[in-house]
């Protein structure tokens, strides 16, 4: 496998095997700044113990893309969400440029991007705070499906090749760390706002109604908008619910 050539705003740590590259980074960026700067990124062949939001597992066999990004943004803690808005928009630029014509590329509430109607991408976010609620740092994790992808899914999954898409991870990798740059970029001059509308822009489900499993709770509802915050906002019966965590199902895929 080629070696990865990641702009130098990355500093790349390459590891065959780690329990989870977010735990991994974690631990690095707990060491202080000197340790881990901003853009220190863990990149794993495999996982022994992949996580997933909300408690889950992340299969995390060799073949697929497992990495971390250690981000210390100078920004309250509230605010740390809006990078796994940015991820997504970038994993989605990785699929228009190495994926094939014709391909349908979705984002979906919260950090997902589906492939052909499949969850390809997950990403997880964990942070760091200050007494004072600002993040120390943010833990960025992706997992990409390249070459495989689990069967026991409460939502369906592929991996690129499944769908006919020849990249390696290596290719993903570059390629992401190119396209989070660029929207990270825009994030910097104009905020929130450019990456909202981008992402609702290539969202699934605006406008239609959906399910959103809570911990406690299922809720149905019309997908409105999404807030300045990320917040999924839901038109329910019963008046509007704004979500900022949850799972969400579409009639066709439960
Ligand atoms: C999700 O549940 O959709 C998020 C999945 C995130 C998985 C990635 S793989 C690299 C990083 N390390 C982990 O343990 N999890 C994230």
């Amino acid at each position: 496998m080629r070696q990865p050539d990641l702009p130098s705003a990355y500093h790349l740590v390459s590891l065959e095997t780690v329990d989870s590259t977010n735990a991994e980074a974690r631990r690095l960026a707990a060491l202080g700044e000197d340790k881990a700067p901003d853009g220190t990124l863990i990149w794993a062949k495999e996982q022994t113990d992949g996580r997933g939001r909300r408690g889950r597992k992340w299969s995390s066999p060799p073949g697929n893309l497992y990495c971390s990004l250690v981000l210390r943004p100078d920004v309250a803690v509230a605010k740390a969400a809006e990078f796994g808005f940015i991820a997504a928009l970038a994993v989605f630029d990785v699929l228009g440029t190495l994926g094939e014509p014709g391909h349908k590329v979705q984002c979906k509430w919260p950090n997902d991007v589906l492939l052909n109607d499949k969850k390809v991408a997950g990403i997880l976010l964990e942070t760091e705070t200050d007494a004072d609620g600002h993040a120390d740092w943010v833990i960025l994790g992706l997992g990409l499906n390249v070459g495989i992808f689990p069967g026991d899914t409460d939502f369906p999954a592929t991996s690129l090749r499944a769908e006919g898409v020849g990249a390696t991870e290596v290719d993903c990798l570059d390629s992401f760390c190119r396209h989070f740059l660029k929207w990270t970029s825009a994030w910097l001059e104009e905020g929130f706002a450019p990456i909202r509308k981008n992402w609702l822009w290539r969202c699934i489900g605006q406008g239609e109604e959906i399910e959103v499993r809570l911990d406690k709770e299922t809720l149905t509802g019309v997908f409105t908008d999404l807030d300045e915050d990320g917040a999924l906002l839901l038109k329910t019966e019963d008046g509007e619910r704004r979500i900022t965590a949850g799972d969400v199902f579409f009639a066709s895929t439960d």
